[in-house]
């Protein structure tokens, strides 16, 4: 089953605003999900949509009220998602964050009380889009296990950075989990039957596995080892105790629909104009991806690229599980959404 990335926006949009979700905010949750998708992580793609029903049928995703703005500085906020939609509340607070680091040079927004964002990539882009840099640190139920230890106490923890350039070819973003992998894959894995690559998760007695729901009860492995926990370590405080949101086995509902999400995100912007300058900046940005261009180097964000024009050309595929689960998620609203697939 296919869909085009056109029919995949109007189909969430369709079905959010079935749902209670405000047209406003159902636009910026299909903007990232599709998103996800054509950039080639259909992991947080539409693969997570029926999770977000859930959570709004369980009221852990709220329809109504909106975020707000707990503490502000000239360069700094904390946000109160008040448990709305995570793509929603996070564009709210990068718009922030880029509004106040044009201000002062930087913008650094803190967001609690909100949910399962999708891919981290599609906000930091907000702040390159507009010439600065941008940055997200998020936490995320637990999902690695501490070094040494085998029980997961870590989130997937991704970070994504993304810089601006001048040259039209260049998207320079680096988007990632740090587990090797999301735990989206290992869901995707579940849903379509397959097995894990080996060297990916552990059981929870800490043996190695390749069955996704043993690794899911169990833990994923950092990247590169060490260094890859390390960085969870940290991003789980910087997005957890910094910004008024839970840490270890005390962050939940991002992975599993219904629960109450208590998560954090960490939202850096920097603008170059107020350090090298704007145009200097931008100017030796794309020599230094020229250089690496010259030994056919590979470029943080060169793998989106490709997927975007192959996605955008050739729509998603949709396997059987994630088909049915859509299709009896628009029944129960009445809903008919078969006219957006083709075979
Ligand atoms: N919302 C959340 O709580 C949450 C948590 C974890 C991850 N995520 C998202 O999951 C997505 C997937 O993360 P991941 O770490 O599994 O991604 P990944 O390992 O597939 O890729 C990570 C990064 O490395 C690049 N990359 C990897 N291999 C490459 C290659 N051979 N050539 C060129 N570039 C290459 C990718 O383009 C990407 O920028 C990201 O969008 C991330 O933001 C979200």
């Amino acid at each position: 089953m296919k869909l085009s990335i056109d029919n995949e926006t109007k189909l969430i949009e369709e079905i959010l605003q079935a749902y209670g979700v405000e047209k406003r905010e159902a636009t910026i949750v299909a903007e990232v999900i599709t998103d996800g998708d054509l950039k080639g992580f259909s992991t947080h793609g539409l693969g997570r949509f029926p999770q977000y029903i859930k959570s709004i049928e369980a009221g852990t995703i709220k329809t109504d009220g909106d975020y707000e703005i707990e503490k502000e500085s000239p360069s700094t906020a904390l946000i109160n998602g008040n448990h709305k939609f995570g793509h929603y509340v996070t564009v709210k607070a990068m718009d922030l964050a880029i509004k106040k680091a044009s201000e002062t040079g930087v913008g650094v927004v803190g967001i609690h009380n909100s949910n399962h964002y999708g891919i981290a990539g599609f906000y930091a882009d907000l702040a390159s889009i507009q010439d600065m840099i941008g940055i997200v640190i998020s936490n995320t139920e637990p999902a690695i296990a501490p070094f040494g230890g085998n029980k997961a106490l870590l989130g997937t923890n991704p970070i994504t950075i993304s810089i601006p350039s001048d040259d039209i070819n260049n998207y320079i973003c680096l988007d990632m989990a740090t587990s090797i992998t999301a735990r989206g894959k290992l869901l995707e894995a579940k849903r379509k039957g397959e097995e894990l690559p080996e060297g990916m998760a552990l059981d929870k007695d800490g043996k190695p596995t390749t069955d996704p729901e043993a690794g899911l009860e169990g833990s994923i492995l950092p990247f590169g080892g060490f260094k890859g926990y390390g960085l969870a370590f940290m991003f789980e405080i910087l997005a957890g105790p910094l910004v008024a949101a839970a840490f270890g086995e005390g962050v939940k509902g991002t992975a599993t629909p219904g629960v109450e999400c208590t998560k954090g995100d960490l939202l850096i912007v920097i603008d170059p104009e107020f350090f090298a300058g704007s145009m200097q900046f931008k100017f030796y940005v794309d020599q230094f991806v020229r250089e690496i261009r010259e030994q056919n180097g590979v470029v943080p964000g060169d793998r989106e690229v490709q997927n975007i024009a192959t996605n955008y050309e050739n729509g998603i595929e949709i396997d059987k599980v994630l088909y049915e689960q859509l299709t009896d998620i628009a029944k129960a609203k009445d809903l008919d959404i078969t006219e957006y697939f083709e075979e």
